[in-house]
């Protein structure tokens, strides 16, 4: 397996140890990007990365600029330190086709990861403690060269249940993560709202007036840093048209789409990954390229509708430059791949060689 992270190895190995694979070998010779772009205010020699997840640190965030991903965001971080699930955290999918939004039949899932295109995704949102991962996110702003952007995700982290006033806590604790963010020296952040790991039911991004709650004190917080809202899948239109009607005054764009949920299951019919409240885990890769394609496609005619200027990065199931082609065709921005990078490290260098994107 030649990924540059490592499935097979726990997340802490990774951290230390990675990345491996192509971003550990000299880089190629990129070819000269065609489809220079303005994106939230940054010139970018092409609007093409790799979103949240698997550049787990300032070597991983290189090592992607330096293999020609120029919009590169770095894994979700937090206020206080959180342990990653223990292994496996990501599993092959062997789904046919698409997955379905609230599919209820059980997905098989197994450690046939080699020739795999879709995957589990059970992390747990680990996170170091501020002061590790704020001069490391600091490290990986500086390793961006012309023409590329390191993009700083965070997300808050739930109270105790018997905390006073657990609301209260929850946005400031929002605030508090965007501000170490900002301090870190970040152009663009980007708040994790569609986080499988806090319970798959209940999203944060599902929740509007808590969401637009939060938003706005993130955003009194820093300023004119332009702020991206990272969105599950959502089912209902009029949900999302309610959640951008909430939002898009304050914002300046949307990522979607994070994972879809599925229960996963291995062949003999037990929960493929162990402990409680991991039966139903994040699925990532080709099976969900169609939601990450719908929701791209609906925030589009919103924006077009309202005549709202905000900025869409388009997420999920990009394996090829032709999946990033539908992507700006639907009216992506910007669009990243965080399986189909770790698959083949060479897209990053494929898509900045295209002829001139639409
Ligand atoms: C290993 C891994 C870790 C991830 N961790 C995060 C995360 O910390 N924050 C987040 O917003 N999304 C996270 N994601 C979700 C991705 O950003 C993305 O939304 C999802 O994988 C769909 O894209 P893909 O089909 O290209 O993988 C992670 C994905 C992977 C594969």
């Amino acid at each position: 397996m030649t990924w540059f992270y490592d499935p097979r190895r726990s997340y802490e190995d990774n951290y230390a140890h990675g990345p491996f694979g192509a971003f550990a070998a000299p880089p190629p010779a990129l070819p000269a990007p065609t489809a220079r772009a303005s994106f939230l205010g940054h010139d970018v020699a092409s609007p093409f990365g790799i979103p949240a997840g698997p550049l787990v640190n300032a070597a991983f965030c290189a090592a992607a600029f330096r293999h020609g991903f120029d919009v590169n965001v770095y894994k979700t971080v937090r206020t206080g330190a959180r342990a990653a699930h223990p292994l496996p955290n990501a599993l092959a999918v062997h789904v046919d086709g698409r997955l379905a939004a609230g599919r209820v039949d059980p997905v098989l899932a197994d450690a046939a990861l080699e020739g795999a295109t879709s995957i589990s995704n059970s992390f747990g949102v680990p996170s170091r403690d501020p002061d590790a991962w704020q001069p490391d996110m600091a490290a990986a702003v500086a390793a961006a060269g012309e023409g590329q952007l390191l993009v700083g995700s965070f997300q808050g982290t739930h109270p105790a249940p018997d905390a006073p006033d657990r609301e209260a806590a929850y946005v400031a604790d929002h605030v508090a993560a965007a501000a170490l963010v900002a301090e870190a020296g970040v152009p663009v952040l980007e708040l994790n709202l569609s986080c499988p790991n806090e319970g798959t039911g209940a999203l944060l991004c599902f929740d509007v007036p808590l969401v637009a709650c939060i938003v706005a004190a993130v955003k009194e917080r820093v300023g004119d840093l332009p702020l991206l809202l990272k969105l599950a899948h959502f089912r209902d239109d009029a949900a999302l048209a309610r959640m951008v009607d909430a939002t898009a005054g304050i914002v300046d764009g949307y990522a979607a789409v994070n994972t879809l949920p599925a229960r996963l299951v291995g062949a003999d019919g037990a929960p493929a990954l162990p402990g409680a409240g991991r039966e139903v885990a994040g699925v990532c890769g080709d099976a969900i390229r169609w939601a990450g394609l719908e929701m791209v496609g609906r925030l589009a005619r919103l924006r077009e509708d309202a005549g709202r200027p905000y900025a869409i990065v388009g997420v999920g199931g990009v394996l090829t430059a032709e999946h990033h082609a539908a992507y700006r065709a639907a009216g992506a921005d910007a669009v990243m791949s965080a399986t189909g990078a770790m698959i083949d490290p060479g897209l990053g260098a494929a898509v900045r060689a295209l002829p001139v994107s639409p």
